[in-house]
């Protein structure tokens, strides 16, 4: 059995975080969601692991995962020259996938619990095509099942305008090899892309069985902003412990799960868990609130920030509230002591501000 792990695409509703990064390297709780998605495949037993990469993130990825040793997995990159669509990357990975079994995942998905019962079914029916389902109160910007009364799928339509059930299909497969077949069978859609709710479509008609799973669990999908904020919240809900390895001074507060890696240096500060900071982050007279990342490097000075996620090697200074925000790599926020109050900014393209 093999995984497929799709880190390509464009990233564009992330601008402009993805200007520079790839959407998958966009750390959760200071970890990429990439990273989680590694946990998950091979705490489920699969080592043998595609990841599908894009000409323009593709080095970054491979930086960021190496071998894949670390998962005790081996990882082999596979280039999709354009993002063509998931089905179009499972022809692109063909040559990888071979004649396996194989575990589709979307490289900034995540589900509570991981997969291992899900490929665990998987097995157990013999390798019959399993897709992972999940209630969602707007199905319109999902691919969206209807099942018969055995969990079998019916029908499967990519972003209906008109829904014909509230079940999403959340990025995460199981197939069997006759789903490249299918994939040779299908037209591209109205977006110009080969979907793989097609294939499978194509694979019901074709009177191949298909069965769902529907998800109890937290189902994340980290494609906007809000997601990102969403993912970290539950995220640091789920797995944060509180481990304190940085110097905090007598002044300061630590309370709740608070992670504060190794060279982190807190004075005059409160610190409200769940929240994670990174190695060599600076907190000085600074209250950091529950729910927030701060990246390694960062340096927060006279700041209250909450509910937010800071990349690595900012400088955020006299600001009062900081909250449902993500900030890039390398950002300075402070406050000038020019006597014209006015916002002086110096944005990168694509930006989004609310003042
Ligand atoms: C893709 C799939 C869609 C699925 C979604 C889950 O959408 O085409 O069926 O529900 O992932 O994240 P896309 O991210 O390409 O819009």
């Amino acid at each position: 059995m093999k995984a497929l792990i799709l880190a390509g695409g464009r990233g564009s509703r992330l601008r402009p975080l993805t200007h520079t990064t790839a959407k998958q390297l966009i750390p959760v709780a200071n970890k990429p969601i990439i990273c989680f998605v590694l946990e998950q495949v091979s705490k489920a037993g699969i080592k043998d692991i595609g990841i599908i990469v894009s000409p323009e993130t593709g080095g970054s990825i491979k930086e960021a995962l190496g071998d894949g040793s670390r998962w005790g997995a081996a990882l082999s990159y596979i280039h999709q020259e354009t993002p063509g669509g998931l089905a179009h990357a499972v022809k692109t990975a063909r040559h990888f996938l071979g004649d396996s079994y194989f575990l589709m995942f979307l490289g900034d998905n995540l589900i509570q619990g991981g997969v291992g019962s899900l490929v665990g079914d998987f097995h157990a029916g013999g390798g019959r095509s399993i897709i992972q389902l999940k209630k969602v109160k707007d199905p319109r910007q999902f691919g969206v099942a209807v099942l018969g009364p055995g969990q079998e799928v019916l029908k499967l339509v990519e972003k209906p305008k008109e829904p014909p059930s509230d079940l999403a299909l959340v990025g995460i497969y199981l197939f069997s090899p006759a789903v490249h077949d299918a994939i040779d069978r299908i037209k591209p859609s109205w977006r110009g892309e080969l979907e793989i709710t097609d294939a499978i479509q194509e694979m019901v008609e074709s009177g191949c069985r298909v069965e769902a799973r529907v998800l109890e669990g937290w189902w994340l999908d980290t494609g906007k902003k809000d997601d990102i904020l969403e993912a970290n919240r539950v995220v640091l809900d789920e797995y944060a412990a509180r481990q304190v390895d940085g110097q905090v001074d007598a002044f300061s507060e630590v309370a709740g799960r608070v992670n504060i890696a190794s060279g982190v240096v807190i004075t005059n500060s409160i610190i409200r868990g769940p929240a994670v900071i990174g190695e060599n982050a600076v907190v000085k007279d600074s209250f950091i609130g529950p729910y927030t990342a701060i990246g390694k490097g960062t340096v927060l000075e006279r700041v209250g920030v909450e509910h937010s996620v800071v990349l690595e090697n900012c400088r955020l200074s006299d600001v009062e509230r900081v909250e449902d925000s993500l900030i890039g790599c390398n950002t300075r926020v402070g406050r000038s002591g020019a006597k014209r109050r006015a916002c002086r900014l110096f944005v990168g393209d694509d930006s989004d501000i609310t003042l």
